[in-house]
């Protein structure tokens, strides 16, 4: 009998973890049916600054090969590496000469592919950044889009002529300053560039970019990587009559008119690559990350597609925009996305946003607050994207002149716009010159706070934003309620302390945070979360000082967090 009900058992658990996809390939699901990018963790490293293994100054894939042991102690599921492409880096890799190989200043293909290999016995999977609204002017494709206005390719990109004598075709403005359009002499006419001038915008309305572009995804699908960062989604269209945008009042940090950008973003074809590319990535079993930057929940929501058939994983960016931490604005924000449906994505700091170190920090708690706000985006319902560093506390070492300044836009925009160069810096590995980063001339100069914030000194402290970081991942895998517990509000009026459980069956894992400069009694009444006699037994504290057993109340010391177990 007993064996009977084992070989069911087993039927049903082997049922429950494939479920076919399209191209009838299987993909991995667990009991409850979700995949395992659900309850990853996802780590961005920026390639030119994570490792260096060949000491010319500039992080490399060997690089992060050679830290491999570091992110998977650290409880790293899957590496996004920002664009390492050949290119020639005027955005650092966003402009794309070709899809299809390695920068030499990266590595080879080779190491790619021993660096897949090799994640893939520490069960890390690589996801690479997809960089679809535009190539680099030195790509073959627009080399010959410019050759001639015949050019079998000239469609695959957005040429005009321009309104009339030194008029380009209309008012839009790149991101990255000044018009949108560059004429080309040779051919009389203008090219389309949201980015830089050296970054001309795809043609996305020409099925042979389509074709051309899907076909890139199957070949790096085919080589081992599990998915992609998809760069700039919501610019991928234009409007085809280039309808001048409406004009809004000022002048963006580069000097140029602002205006509402409604026909060269978001619109709604954008929709259509996405589940496009969705039905590449389901022939593979790989998953979509999108930077999507969007103002509200309900705008997010549109990513994911009516029928949940574009991204998996659009980013929630709209945390970096808050400005310091606040219990109200925190918990505003994750109530709206819990009511909103969908698997949340939670992101704190990328390469383009001042890093959470220095945006969020007082000047006096910055590392308590580093560990506090790690304490909530890392136990929300959700997948979490560290980017590197934040898990040693690095600051943003922006350049002091604009001389200094390595991002073009920060030349350009200076001082107004810094660019993007201290967000960039080199990671810290040790307190040795250059952070243990390179023993040649690192590319960027490295953050001030190396000699303190850095893995090997963190590693040694018991009480380091480091060890803290680990033991709340090690509490992501530990415990069932914080993969998949129902999120529920515990205080929702305090304008000081963030509180929440995340309930599964009998038993709940409690997150408090003290998102205020002053210290806080919290009382714990746990029976509307279905605890009224909750036995309270803390798991980890961001303050060495904290008791171990909790009852009805908790003395929260200023910028701190307590995650606890909860039972009946
Ligand atoms: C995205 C990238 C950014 C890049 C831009 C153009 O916003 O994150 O770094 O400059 O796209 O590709």
């Amino acid at each position: 009998m007993s064996r009977i009900l084992i070989a069911v058992g087993w039927l049903v658990a082997t049922m429950c973890a494939f479920s076919p996809v399209a191209g009838g390939q299987l993909k991995k699901v667990d009991a409850e049916g979700h995949e395992w990018w659900h309850h990853a963790v996802f780590y961005e490293a920026y390639p030119r600054s994570f490792a260096d293994s060949n000491n010319d100054g500039v992080g490399d894939l060997n690089g992060i090969t050679s830290k491999l042991d570091y992110l998977e102690h650290l409880g790293v599921n899957a590496i996004w590496i920002t664009p390492c492409f050949p290119s020639p880096q005027v955005d650092f890799g966003y402009d794309v000469s070709d899809y299809e190989n390695i920068d030499p200043m990266y590595g080879t293909l080779a190491d790619l592919d021993r660096l897949l290999a090799e994640a893939k016995n520490h069960n890390i999977k690589i996801i690479l950044d997809f960089v679809p609204n535009h190539t680099s002017d030195q790509h073959k494709w627009f080399l010959e889009s410019k050759s001639s206005r015949t050019s079998p390719k000239r469609d695959w990109y957005i040429w005009r002529d321009g309104k009339g004598p030194n008029q380009p075709p209309n008012n839009w403005t790149s991101t990255f300053g000044g018009s949108a359009w560059k004429y080309d002499p040779a051919t009389g006419q203008y090219y389309y560039h949201y980015f830089y001038a050296e970054q001309p915008d795809l043609n996305w309305r020409n099925p042979e970019v389509v074709k051309a572009m899907l076909d890139t995804m199957r070949f790096w699908y085919k080589r081992g990587v599990a998915g992609f960062r998809l760069d700039a989604v919501d610019t991928l269209f234009e409007d085809p009559d280039l309808k001048d945008n409406p004009p809004l009042p000022g002048n963006d940090k580069f000097g140029f008119p602002n205006t509402h950008e409604i026909y060269n973003k978001k619109l709604p074809e954008v929709h259509d690559i996405m589940r496009a590319m969705r039905k590449v990535a389901d022939e593979y079993g790989a998953v979509l990350l999108g930077e999507t930057w969007t103002q509200n929940v309900a705008q997010l929501r549109e990513y994911y597609g009516e029928r949940n058939d574009e991204l998996q994983m659009p980013m929630d960016l709209m945390m970096t925009e808050f400005k310091q931490p606040s219990a109200p604005v925190f918990r505003e924000h994750i109530s709206a996305v819990e009511s909103a449906g969908g698997w949340p994505v939670f992101v704190i700091s990328n390469h383009d946003i001042v890093r959470s170190y220095t945006r969020w920090g007082d000047g006096v708690h910055n590392d308590d607050i580093a560990k506090t706000m790690a304490a909530m985006y890392l136990t929300l319902r959700g997948t979490s994207i560290l980017y590197y560093g934040e898990e040693i506390g690095m600051e943003n070492n922006d350049p002091k002149s604009k001389d200094d300044v390595r991002d073009p836009i920060g030349r350009r925009g200076w001082p107004l716009e810094k660019g993007r160069d201290g967000e960039r810096t080199p990671m810290q590995w040790s307190d040795a010159p250059n952070a243990g980063f390179t023993q040649g001339t690192p590319w960027l100069p490295v953050g001030p706070n190396f000699k303190t914030h850095n893995v090997a000194t963190e590693t040694a402290d018991p009480n380091s934003i480091l060890n803290f970081y680990r033991r709340i991942l090690e509490l992501r895998r530990e415990e069932p309620a914080l993969r998949d517990g129902k999120y529920v509000t515990i205080n929702p009026g305090d304008s000081n302390v963030f509180a929440f459980v995340r309930r599964l069956k009998g038993e709940a894992v409690l997150v408090v945070l003290n998102m205020s400069p002053t210290s806080h009694t919290v009382p714990l009444d746990l029976a509307k979360a279905g605890f009224p006699a909750a036995k309270i037994h803390v798991l980890a504290a961001s303050s060495p000082q904290q008791a171990t057993t909790l009852s009805r109340q908790v003395v929260m010391a200023p910028f701190s967090a307590v995650i606890a177990k909860v039972t009946k």
